[in-house]
């Protein structure tokens, strides 16, 4: 599908967004192994967190949706009838293996083309020292990289201590999940602090969990309990529409009931300290995760760089910052984002090729890129290569074009936000 995007001077308006994609994921899979009845409301529309549910419906757990509901029979899993399908969705995939290898039965679990490509020996090596096994895709070389699909063959486990090599969020929940099932205390080390969203639904759904600085402990036999939870609206789509409102000359924008996780938030303290003028409007407790409004308006961007652990806790926003870093007065610099080469698309490669079509100079690097300030957007066919973000970032950028845009492949929206090109369409004038 591609759409065109006609150039905005304006955003305005009042909007709220789908659930949050990450925290969806964790309650639509402990909902399922929870005993008794899970209730989420606001659960992410998007396409990634429906291949969660339809994976563990395929273990299962009878699934019921109602009036925007998502209802969740939980239980004991059993063995699917045919390979789990992760869809484009790395969360599902590697979070699932946690569960998976624990379970009485072998199961297969797979995904589209981009998922086949993404690394797995990042859950498959500390699932093996729990004592797992799971075969990849890869060669023979026992230090080689493996991919989609897994062959997991489920075994009784015993909890590890381990110390993350990469700072990845994903493979921590994989841990824990597979912790949930084991022998012993599982004790997880993060030598960057990553969203924490599986520590707060643990805690949520009744396991007994402590987190100590960088730190997690989980002890051993938890007994998970069905809830009710409400799912916030996602704070990384917030982003686009948070820069298409910084772009303009005349903008003043309400985003309603967002996550404001401090492990997420840090993209509010990048823009605020750029120059961004957002306020925050009201924030409550729900689940054990904060939620609040945000009321955005035109501003001077400064642009800026960031690194280390900041550029960790931006990672998925960064397609949508370089939008606003060309535009910024001194530009964006990204250093230690190689992650991003291995997310559903290279996104260093995807960013570069954009910007490059819409008339954008921009230096890329093994792990991150400059891109210079001030620079104007020119009308373009964008490819969002199939990647989600990319579709969305340069959706954007089009608004402030100086010429009518099209996005090519933008379908690829759907996998967060399915609803988005049609928000957009609500508040850009
Ligand atoms: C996610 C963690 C991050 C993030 C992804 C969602 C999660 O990935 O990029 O979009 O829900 O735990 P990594 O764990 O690979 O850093």
């Amino acid at each position: 599908m591609n759409i065109t995007v006609s150039p905005a001077t304006a955003v305005k308006g009042s909007i709220s967004l789908p659930g949050d994609k990450s925290i969806s994921h964790r309650y639509g899979m402990l909902g399922a192994i929870a005993e008794g009845i899970t209730t989420i409301h606001n659960y992410s529309t998007g396409a990634d967190c429906q291949s969660t549910l339809a994976c563990m419906q395929a273990l299962g757990a009878k699934i019921e949706r109602q009036d925007g509901k998502v209802i969740i029979h939980g239980g004991a899993l059993r063995e699917p009838g045919e390979m789990l399908d992760a869809g484009n969705s790395g969360s599902t995939i590697r979070m699932l293996s946690g569960i998976l290898a624990a379970q009485a039965f072998t199961s297969r679990i797979g995904g589209d083309e981009s998922l086949s490509r993404r690394p797995m020996g990042r859950v498959m090596k500390p699932l093996a020292l729990m004592g797992a096994a799971i075969e990849g895709c890869g060669g023979s070389d026992p230090q080689g990289a493996q991919f989609p699909p897994l062959t997991i063959h489920g075994r009784p486990l015993k909890g590890i201590d381990y110390t993350l090599p990469v700072a990845s969020a994903q493979v921590k929940s994989c841990v824990l999940f597979a912790g949930l099932f084991a022998k012993g205390e599982t004790v997880v080390r993060e030598p960057v602090r990553t969203r924490d969203h599986t520590e707060i639904a643990l805690k949520e759904f009744g396991a007994d969990i402590e987190v100590l600085g960088n730190v997690i402990r989980l002890a051993e036999g938890a007994k998970l309990r069905g809830r009710e939870l409400v799912v916030p609206g996602d704070l990384s789509s917030a982003t686009f529409f948070l820069v298409a409102a910084l772009l303009m000359p005349d903008a003043d924008l309400v985003i309603e009931r967002v996550g404001m996780n401090p492990t997420r938030s840090a993209l509010l303290d990048f823009l605020v300290g750029i120059g961004a003028d957002i306020q925050i409007l009201g924030v409550q407790q729900t689940g054990g995760e904060l939620i609040g409004s945000l009321r955005v308006r035109a501003s001077k961007i400064k642009g800026g760089a960031m690194e280390g652990a900041m550029t960790a806790a931006l990672i998925d926003e960064i397609p949508g910052l370089a939008v606003l870093g060309a535009a910024s007065e001194q530009g964006l610099t990204v250093r230690d984002a190689g992650e991003l080469r291995v997310k559903e698309t290279d996104r260093i490669a995807t960013i570069e090729t954009n910007m490059k079509r819409m008339g954008v100079t921009i230096q890329t690097s093994a792990d991150g890129f400059f891109i210079p300030g001030r620079q104007k957007f020119h009308a373009a066919e964008c490819d969002s290569a199939g990647d989600h973000r990319i579709a969305m970032a340069f959706a954007v950028a089009a608004l402030a074009a100086d010429g009518p845009s099209t996005i090519t492949n933008a379908g690829a929206a759907g996998v967060s936000f399915p609803e988005f090109f049609s928000t957009l369409q609500e508040i850009a004038h």
